[in-house]
């Protein structure tokens, strides 16, 4: 008994550590390397021609995909607007453009020290700020021998891994405990992010081809795949944020990690009467958008762990609200959720995806408490699953019926939406 425990424990480590091999990389914005500047990558014989070319490993034209067409380049801009302007005033900044608060995530904001010659913050989201700092790998990574292992190993950031990229997005598209727009920032006028790493990896424009060279040095899975680890990074982050920014709040915690709509809506709306809450009434929900889809997950891959993650949450909900073990609490979940996360580690989750579509489908059409940000999840994993399996052509007419429900936050009606995932056939 001892012995099989001992071996499991091993086991279980040993898996732990691989999967948790990328939290030892550190994101682009505070690793050592110096940031050259978007220029030092844009030259026409580097990664600006304007056409793809083919004889080459890489098509080259990273730089102009980039600077026509992705909303990263915009992003520095975005702060020049009267939007940003109107937000920095209410926060009392002399303006937003050069505030860390929101360059940390609108450019490619490293320390002053890490800024090579040509440098420019106004390049917005540029290539380091995803890549990594080019210090050490900008003469090495054009060698003949260079391979992205070796390149890798001089620094450049693991994009292509899932996990990495995952953590990657999320540090802006989610937050860190060094930034995050939280709810001062969006009661000053900030729009509400939301994020899944499938549906905004395709979103920004691709400038990668998952070619034969592509899927011989990296990783090239499936959506399916990638939906399910953006999912278990997602929900780690947000347990991450929760343990940082609630269990060691002063006052007031961060009312970013709460159901906006918990307090934001008529007094007369009976929303706790309606929605089968196990809180006492006039509580504060949790936003526990990030973690409604791993019940689906853990559905088809372990069924006793679907149970044990609904527990965790449940618990949550529960000593977030009374103020008590949350540490407890969070420990626990994590646990589960590397459960849930070795069992995806094998990919085999590519042969549940009808059965994931039928389970997704089948809770959101039930669900009680469904608010807008879960809603929304459950959409685009929907849309995800269509896609991959081919059937999206079939779908059209329902899918715009079932965006339509999210087209405006501020008037969902979690009915509405349950009736049209009810309405599904097939
Ligand atoms: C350094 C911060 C940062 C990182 C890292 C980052 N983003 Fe973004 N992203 C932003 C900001 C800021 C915007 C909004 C830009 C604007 O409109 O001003 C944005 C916008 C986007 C948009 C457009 C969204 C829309 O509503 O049109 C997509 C898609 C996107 N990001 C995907 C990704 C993906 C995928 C990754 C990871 C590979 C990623 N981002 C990494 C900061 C970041
Ligand atoms: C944690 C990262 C983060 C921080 C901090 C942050 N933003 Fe953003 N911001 C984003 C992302 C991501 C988006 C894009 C949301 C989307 O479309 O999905 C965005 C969108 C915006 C938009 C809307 C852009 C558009 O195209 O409609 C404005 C305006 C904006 N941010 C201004 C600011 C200002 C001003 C600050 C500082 C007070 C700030 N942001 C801080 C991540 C951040
Ligand atoms: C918001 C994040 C982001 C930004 C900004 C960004 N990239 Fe990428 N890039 C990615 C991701 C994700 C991939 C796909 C995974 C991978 O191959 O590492 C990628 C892939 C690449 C590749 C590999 C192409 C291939 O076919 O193997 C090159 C080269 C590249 N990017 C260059 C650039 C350059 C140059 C810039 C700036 C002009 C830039 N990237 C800006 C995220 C980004
Ligand atoms: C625990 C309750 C609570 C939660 C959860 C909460 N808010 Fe707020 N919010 C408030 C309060 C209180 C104010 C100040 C309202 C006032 O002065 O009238 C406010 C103000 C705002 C404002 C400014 C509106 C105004 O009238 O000045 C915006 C925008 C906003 N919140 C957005 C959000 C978003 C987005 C979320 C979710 C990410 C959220 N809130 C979550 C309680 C909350």
């Amino acid at each position: 008994m001892i012995r099989i425990r001992t071996y499991l424990l091993c086991l279980s480590v040993v898996c732990l550590s691989w999967v948790r091999g990328v939290e030892a990389e550190q994101l682009p914005q505070y690793a050592p390397q110096d940031h050259l500047g978007v220029a030092t990558c844009a030259s026409g014989v580097c990664h600006g021609s304007v056409r793809a070319r083919e004889a080459t490993a890489v098509s080259q034209n990273e730089y102009v995909i980039w600077s026509r067409r992705d909303r990263h380049r915009a992003a520095y801009n975005t702060l020049l607007t009267d939007q940003s302007k109107s937000i920095a005033k209410n926060l009392g900044l002399k303006n937003a453009h050069e505030a860390d608060m929101c360059l940390d995530c609108h450019a490619d904001n490293v320390a002053v020290e890490n800024r090579g010659e040509r440098f420019q913050i106004d390049d917005g989201v540029g290539c380091e700020a995803c890549h990594g700092g080019s210090e050490t790998y900008i003469s090495t990574h054009v060698d003949d021998a260079a391979t992205h292992a070796s390149n890798i190993e001089d620094g450049l950031y693991p994009s292509d891994d899932p996990r990495a990229r995952a953590k990657l997005c999320l540090s802006c598209h989610l937050g860190t405990s060094e930034k995050m727009a939280n709810h001062n920032i969006m009661g000053a006028g900030h729009p509400r992010i939301s994020f899944e790493l499938d549906t905004f990896n395709w979103l920004q424009p691709a400038h990668y081809n998952l070619d034969e060279d592509y899927r011989a040095e990296k990783w090239a899975g499936s959506s399916l795949e990638l939906w399910t680890i953006g999912q278990v990074e997602a929900a780690r982050q947000t347990l991450g944020l929760i343990k940082d920014r609630l269990n060691n709040a002063s006052l007031f915690p961060e009312l970013a990690l709460f159901d906006c709509h918990a307090c934001h809506h008529s007094m007369s709306d009976q929303r706790w009467a309606a929605g089968g809450s196990s809180l006492p009434p006039g509580s504060v929900r949790l936003n526990d958008a990030n973690f409604v889809m791993l019940f689906s997950i853990a559905n088809v891959v372990d069924q006793n762990l679907e149970q044990a993650l609904r527990q965790s949450l449940a618990k949550l909900h529960k000593v977030v609200n009374k103020g008590q073990n949350i540490d407890a609490a969070i420990s626990q979940f994590q646990q589960r959720l590397d459960e849930l996360d070795v069992k995806i580690t094998n990919g085999s989750i590519k042969n549940h995806a009808d059965a994931l579509v039928k389970v997704i489908i089948e809770k959101s059409g039930r669900s009680k408490m469904l608010d807008y940000g879960s809603a929304e999840q459950a959409l685009m994993a929907v849309d995800m699953l269509l896609s991959s399996t081919g059937m999206r052509q079939d779908y059209a007419a329902w899918l715009d019926k079932a965006y339509d429900t999210l087209s405006d936050e501020n008037a969902f009606d979690s009915g509405r939406f349950t009736r049209v995932m009810r309405s599904f056939k097939g």
